[in-house]
């Protein structure tokens, strides 16, 4: 399937359209939580917005090259602008966690790392996130070469603590973490079937060219 060419004016366009919507979830939590609109805890809803927020485009940058390899679903110009949304709401999540929810008592915050494995692999995800973050521009690309790439392949690790990070943080495991679960488990597992599958997929078109 292939989309609308867009003029590299048009794709920097909806490129901006996808940050300013992407933000759109967040935004409206905080307008809903600090307007009283949220029953129940509002801090605690609010968190897990952001969490789940984070998730779902950790999921959907992952998306984007199976989409293109299988579907031919070309949406590679995006890719950075998920990854990067992933990485605010991630940070706007951890600051509701030391704020709003702990109230920077940094003596319970650094227990709570040392001490409750979620949160230590929440802290990891988030500490893996920065340096993919501090390197979404194209002078570290360029600067970088080969080593981009490398360094990139941490978001594998980080959609796999991310995953834990939200099921070991539940009571009880109900659809929604099921979703996450599943979801991550085939776009990782892809990346393992990738190289065969696409060498397969050249041979047999060489074969009928
Ligand atoms: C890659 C980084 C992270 C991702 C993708 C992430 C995602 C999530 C998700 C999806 C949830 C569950 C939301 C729900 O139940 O609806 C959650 C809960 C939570 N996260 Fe994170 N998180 C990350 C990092 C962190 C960090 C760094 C901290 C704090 C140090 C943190 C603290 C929490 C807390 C306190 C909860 C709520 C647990 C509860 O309800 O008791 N997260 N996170």
């Amino acid at each position: 399937m292939a989309l609308p060419k867009l003029s590299p004016r048009g794709r920097e366009t909806s490129i901006w359209l996808l940050y300013a919507l992407g933000f759109i979830p967040g935004l409206w939590g905080f307008y809903q939580g600090a307007t009283g609109q949220i029953a129940g805890d509002p801090v605690r809803v609010f968190e897990h917005l952001l969490g789940l927020w984070a998730l779902r485009f950790l999921c959907l940058g992952l998306a984007v090259t199976p989409l293109r390899d299988l579907a031919g679903v070309n949406l590679i110009a995006w890719r950075r602008a998920l990854g990067l949304l992933a990485f605010w709401y991630v940070l706007a999540h951890f600051t509701v966690y030391l704020t709003l929810d702990r109230g920077l008592q940094f003596g319970t915050i650094l227990a709570d790392i040392a001490k409750r494995p979620y949160i230590t692999l929440g802290m990891a995800g988030l500490l893996m996130l920065v340096p993919l973050a501090i390197t979404s521009n194209r002078w570290s690309i360029r600067r970088l070469g080969s080593r981009w790439n490398k360094l990139h392949k941490l978001v594998y690790p980080i959609l796999i603590v991310s995953v834990l990070h939200y099921a070991l943080s539940l009571k009880s495991i109900t659809a929604e973490p099921v979703f996450y679960i599943v979801t991550a488990t085939v776009l990782l597992g892809y990346r393992l079937v990738r190289t065969p599958l696409m060498a397969r997929r050249r041979n047999r078109r060489n074969q009928t060219a």
